[in-house]
């Protein structure tokens, strides 16, 4: 019952890996550079707020490749899990996965718990300490039909209830154990179980059957991983031929504060009264066309901002994703502003959350365009 229990555990982690792993390959965008949903701006969005700043800013240069890397590693994992296939080193690879997005990616979620890769990180326990079980398991399989081929008893273990080995001792009667001399029968102590008697099988034929089980199992796991390349290659380029021709138009172009004096700036806006007001100077208006948006950092609180110009005006944000802080940034072929961490979408003209796990839309700041073609930030 313990193994059938975890089976539909070891199931959904299988199918969740092996689905992380085709989605990210099938999407052109998760490995071009300029996409906000992309590795790369992943990893930046990262760097601000993770522990491992310092390594993630290296890795920064490699970012497609460790895209490629983390998406096959999760193809292979999920299919090694689903078939129950080396299934601790499969759950070791989870783990190690989970682990690693939870101190990149996840490690500010607040609270904790909306971050899943922690979830996933301890739900690999239970695979990593008992291996993947004998029910619709390849390993057992596998393990099985070699035993089967030397002529030695099956590998799997079979629970006998103690009642029955009572009957089938010959020591037993009314409670009492004649073999302990009349003491009561106890399990703990059994001399039917803890006796004597001579090996079922020896250790050699053990070892052969454990080593040719490796091998076998080695055999099937080349075959499937070969098998999830191909697969994964498939997705790939099935992915670009479908988005490919449909490149993220990110576009964000870095407005660059002044620095060292006041930003407050007299700002003559637009509209029929041409009055003025103050605000801090972001750049021309003109650098951000429409469907285009530009990044530049809150004077007030040192966080990233982004304005678009969309629907025919310019909305600004506070760029900082309010689930674990990254950077949100605007994904122009959906047009929505998207979180590249854990995919928080949220609406354009509002800042609503579209769909999490932000638990809320994004603060909304005031900008308005003067009358001098430029943009200012109230
Ligand atoms: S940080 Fe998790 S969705 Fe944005």
């Amino acid at each position: 019952m313990a193994e059938w229990a975890l089976l539909p555990l070891r199931l959904f982690l299988g199918a969740t890996f092996l689905y992380a792993g085709l989605q990210k390959l099938a999407n052109p965008n998760f490995f071009r550079a300029p996409s906000p949903i992309s590795i790369q701006a992943q990893l930046i969005a990262a760097s601000h707020t993770s522990p491992l700043h310092a390594l993630l800013l290296h890795l920064i240069r490699v970012a497609a490749p460790i895209g490629i890397v983390i998406s096959f590693s999760e193809v292979a994992i999920g299919i090694g899990v689903l078939l129950g296939l080396w299934t601790r080193i499969a759950a070791i690879g989870g783990a190690i996965l989970s682990f690693s997005l939870f101190l990149t990616i996840s490690f500010h979620a607040a609270p904790y718990f909306t971050g899943a890769d922690i979830v996933f990180f301890f739900a690999w326990l239970p695979f990593i300490i008992t291996g993947g079980g004998t029910k619709l398991s390849a390993d057992a399989w596998i393990a099985n039909r070699v035993a089967q081929r030397e002529g030695v008893p099956s590998p799997e273990l079979v629970a006998i209830p103690f009642a029955t080995v009572q009957q089938i001792c010959g020591h037993f009667h009314q409670g009492a154990c004649a073999a302990r001399e009349g003491l009561a029968c106890d399990k703990a102590v059994c001399p039917v179980l803890l006796g004597n008697r001579a090996p079922l099988v020896t250790r050699v034929s053990i070892d052969s059957v454990d080593r040719r089980a490796l091998v076998m199992g080695g055999a099937v796991a080349a075959g499937v991983g070969a098998a999830a390349l191909i697969l994964g290659g498939v997705v790939a380029e099935t992915g670009k031929l479908i988005g490919g021709a449909k490149p993220a138009r990110s576009a964000t172009t870095q407005f660059a504060l002044p620095t060292g004096g006041s930003t407050t700036t007299t700002a003559p806006t637009t509209g029929p009264t041409n009055s003025t007001t103050k605000g801090t100077l972001l750049g021309s208006a003109k650098d951000v066309p429409k469907g285009h948006a530009a990044a530049f950092t809150i004077p007030s609180s040192g966080d990233p901002g982004i304005v678009i110009h969309a629907d025919g005006a310019y909305f600004a944000y506070d760029a900082v994703c309010p689930h674990a802080g990254c950077t949100v940034g605007y994904y122009a072929a959906n047009d929505v502003i998207v979180c590249p961490c854990h995919g928080s979408e949220f609406a354009v003209t509002t800042g609503d959350v579209m769909n999490g796990p932000a638990p809320h839309g994004l603060a909304k700041l005031k900008i308005v365009e003067g009358s001098n073609g430029n943009l200012y930030l109230q």
